[in-house]
């Protein structure tokens, strides 16, 4: 099977058909993504929300975020596997921007990472870059700047803030970024980038211009409960299918309908016999 290459994803860009790429956290739901011929899994630091319970992505550490890119990388071998960069694995300096990110590649086997910010990561971008990790980037509603903006707010709503969103964008792609995600911006404005950019754009909350679009897995599937954002668009209720299943499990034991003489072994002849109780 021949795994998506950075190449394939870049080969998108501007194709009149739009790529839908998803998150991902464990080995199953990286299997079930990739049957559903899913060109991208990004292994996101929303993890800490829908698979920690925090209550947002700043709290989750490099090494828990390990333990999900390892899941994914095992479970899914054709899908470009992107690492999201958790908070303060790259803010802090360049040099931990390069440890962390080559972690997630020697130890996560991921084929990219994701971080956030616009020109002010751009020497971390092309630091990454320089080391061959490709990197995609992330503008906008950038959830680990969530105390910056005062809360989850729609971004590039004035002419200062749009501009800078542009700028940014046209940074990231000079500093080497391969693709950028647009988060929580006018559909406008999302426009405008995808069309000044040569790499793809993947929006989330950011309209339907973008060459790619991502969502969150628990999010289209309804796992995931606390809140629906507006961005999403849900496609299954699993969360509740899951809990009508697990009562009917419960009943099924307290009413002793499960397990029966089919999910059972018995003694092989002459044993019983033998024993003293
Ligand atoms: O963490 C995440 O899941 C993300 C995407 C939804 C873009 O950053």
């Amino acid at each position: 099977m021949q795994s998506i290459s950075i190449q394939n994803i870049q080969d998108l860009k501007g194709s009149e058909t739009p790529f839908a790429t998803l998150t991902a956290y464990d080995y199953t739901s990286a299997k079930l993504v990739e049957k559903a011929e899913i060109p991208l899994i990004l292994v996101g630091d929303s993890a800490s929300m829908v698979m920690l319970g925090y209550e947002n992505t700043i709290p989750i550490t490099v090494d828990e975020m390990m333990v999900f890119v390892r899941a994914v990388t095992r479970g899914a071998k054709k899908p470009l596997i992107i690492a999201d960069m958790p908070f303060m694995s790259y803010q802090s300096s360049v040099e931990d921007s390069m440890r962390n990110a080559g972690r997630f590649i020697k130890e996560g086997g991921a084929g990219g990472v994701k971080l956030e910010g616009g020109v002010r990561v751009v020497p971390q971008i092309e630091a990454i870059v320089s080391m061959g990790v490709p990197v995609m980037g992330h503008l906008g509603l950038t959830p680990q700047s969530l105390h910056q903006f005062s809360g989850y707010k729609i971004q590039g709503k004035s002419v200062a803030t749009a501009q800078q969103i542009i700028d940014d964008a046209k940074a990231l792609e000079s500093a080497g970024a391969f693709s950028v995600v647009l988060e929580g911006i006018p559909l406008e404005l999302s426009k405008i980038i995808t069309e000044v950019l040569d790499i793809p754009t993947i929006g989330i909350g950011a309209g339907p211009f973008c060459d790619g679009q991502i969502q969150v897995f628990h999010d289209i599937l309804g796992l995931f409960e606390n809140f629906i954002p507006k961005h999403t668009k849900r496609y299954a209720n699993f969360g509740s299918s899951i809990v009508e299943n697990i009562c009917s499990y419960r009943k099924d034991i307290e009413a002793r309908v499960f397990p029966t003489d089919k999910q059972s072994v018995h003694l092989p002849k002459g044993v019983l016999e033998k024993l003293t109780y």
